[in-house]
């Protein structure tokens, strides 16, 4: 089944304008808004919708609200589209909607649906970087920083992370039903998994814990500059840090995480390995060497012209 990941993240939240503030903030590109709340999207077209909590077109909070309604994954073509329904119709409700979306339940009864992609060709600019003893990653006389930097956009939604009652019950739903493989394992927490229509390491983490509900999504960004930048203005603008920035060793994804309006948490996330079947999945128990290889903090900028920086 050639699932590519999520497309749209649908969020019922009670602050819409919150919400709108963040998307923007964060550099999704407004696709529509209004007193209902807005779309929001990326580079590729991939995105977030925002609803009011109490939005009769929302289908059912499964955790607290505010959080995550719906995740709309996209898939490569239509018999994609069909294996799938009839695949998850053998043992539950599957309801497809006059415009193409394939509606469902996962096993720790999210809501997940299915439409075929709507995903562009990404039009950014390109990102180099100079490795000494390598062609150069940029042109001659193209500079990587400028003192007016163009707003940073990300480029393509990545992942969503969801708490689980049951991490081998969940596993074995997206493995058996939707063809996820899993590439790595906190084996304490529960898998990472990608469908067979990416090579990311990752567009689905599980963990099993009491939560209901989202832990945290992300797009991808560029590389490492723009998670630090992007990550940084983000904290000038009020965003309160949860955990970043740093670089995870499963998946190898930069990370920057901060507290959002939507139920869980934002990240900031570029450079993710890629791997393809004959990947051995590595298993480890969860701990701070092993969810990460370092941990940086934000600080305020600074110029050598007196005291020491302020910390
Ligand atoms: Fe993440």
């Amino acid at each position: 089944m050639k699932i590519l990941g999520p497309d749209f993240l649908v969020f019922g939240i009670d602050d819409v304008d919150a919400g709108h503030r963040c998307a923007v903030d964060y550099g999704l590109k407004v696709v529509e808004k209004g007193a209902h709340g807005g779309t929001y999207e990326a580079l590729d077209g991939t995105g977030i919708v925002i609803r009011r909590s109490s939005d009769p077109g929302l289908l059912p909070a499964t955790a607290a609200k505010p959080g995550l309604r719906e995740t709309r994954y996209g898939v490569a073509d239509k018999a994609t589209l069909q294996a799938i329904g009839a695949e998850l119709s053998k043992d539950r409700d599957v309801k497809e909607l006059a415009n193409g979306l394939l509606q469902s339940t996962d096993a720790d009864g999210y809501h997940i649906a299915f439409e075929v992609t709507g995903r562009r060709p990404i039009d950014g600019p390109w990102y180099g970087i100079n490795v000494p003893g390598q062609p150069p990653g940029r042109g001659m006389n193209v500079t990587a920083t400028t003192i007016d930097e163009p707003d940073i956009r990300p480029y393509t939604l990545s992942h969503v992370v969801m708490f689980t009652r049951d991490k081998v019950k969940s596993e074995n739903f997206y493995a058996a039903r939707l063809g996820f493989r899993t590439v790595d394992s906190f084996s304490n927490l529960g898998p990472f998994m990608r469908p067979q229509g990416t090579h990311d390491h990752h567009t689905l983490f599980l963990i099993q814990a009491p939560p209901r509900g989202m832990e945290h999504f992300t797009f991808h960004f560029a590389g490492a500059n723009e998670v630090l930048k992007a990550g940084w203005e983000f904290s000038r603008k009020g965003y309160k840090s949860f955990w970043g920035p740093g670089r995870h060793i499963l998946g190898s994804n930069y990370f920057w995480y901060f507290n959002s309006p939507f139920g869980g948490n934002i990240e900031f996330d570029a450079d993710m390995d890629i791997h393809d079947d004959s990947w051995r999945p590595r298993s480890v128990p969860m701990s701070v060497d092993a969810s990460q290889s370092f941990l940086l903090q934000y600080a305020d900028k600074w110029a050598p012209t007196g005291g020491p920086p302020k910390h």
